[in-house]
């Protein structure tokens, strides 16, 4: 599959490694494509530097993992070409929990919800900006290096998934396969910020085995 990878940074530039492993063709994106020239050359042919407009026209599917503050913008450049494109959100909005980077590890929330119920999901955002991209969240919750470190190991770690597009989350499921983890579906746009800062699934690591088991501790800490 042809993959546009929109912010090629510590996540993006992982997960675009990783699918270009995978036998994916790969695009990745800089403003500055000169600092992408390394992980060109360590990846081969299955990976090119691109601008950000021209890797959203050459993907099937994108992953978007700019940072939050850049995210209208990135959206705005590659607007043109998302319409009925598989968009995999990896972003995480500004953490509203207080909780900062705590990550929790393996084991169960631990506190610190601090969503509005009220408000929106930066996955909502994105498809309030673009509904013509077919939004898929995914990739948000784990620290790269801890993906490093659990990829393709058993037990698997379930990766959450939230969309409300039936193709986003068939295509979404399958990289997280590629990639070495397991897809776990934890429900629409509406759950996904079940999985952003301040939702109780954000920076915790979850077994597959255990996913169903956290997701619904996780729906029980809000009543
Ligand atoms: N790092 C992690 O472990 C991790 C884990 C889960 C989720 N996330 C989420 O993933 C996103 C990226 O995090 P990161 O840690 O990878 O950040 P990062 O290392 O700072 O990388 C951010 C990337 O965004 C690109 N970017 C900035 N402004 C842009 C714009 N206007 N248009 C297109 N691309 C733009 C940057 O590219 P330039 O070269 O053009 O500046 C850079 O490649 C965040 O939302 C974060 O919450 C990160």
């Amino acid at each position: 599959m042809r993959i546009g990878v929109i912010g090629a940074g510590r996540l993006g530039g992982t997960l675009a490694t990783w699918c270009a492993e995978s036998g994916h063709e790969v695009a990745v994106t800089s403003r500055h494509p000169d600092r992408l020239q390394d992980l060109a050359d360590r990846s081969g042919a299955q990976l090119r530097v691109m601008s950000v407009p021209q890797a959203a026209a050459f993907g099937d599917l994108l992953v978007f993992a700019p940072n939050w503050c850049s995210a209208r913008e990135a959206v705005e450049v590659t607007r043109a070409e998302l319409a009925g494109k598989v968009v995999i959100d990896t972003t995480n909005p500004d953490d509203r929990s207080g909780d900062g980077d705590a990550y929790h590890g393996t084991g169960a929330f631990s506190g610190g919800a601090g969503h509005d119920s009220g408000g929106k999901s930066g996955l909502e955002t994105l498809i309030e900006w673009a509904p013509e991209a077919h939004w898929v969240k995914a990739f948000n919750t784990i620290p790269a290096d801890v993906l490093s470190r659990r990829r393709g190991h058993d037990p698997l770690l379930a990766e959450f998934v939230c969309t409300d597009e039936t193709d986003a989350r068939t295509l979404a499921s399958q990289i997280i396969r590629d990639l070495g983890f397991a897809p776990f579906y934890a429900g629409g746009a509406h759950a996904a910020w079940l999985t952003e800062p301040g939702g109780p699934l954000q920076k915790i690591e979850v077994d597959v085995a255990d996913a169903t088991d956290v997701l619904a501790e996780a729906l029980a800490t809000l009543h």
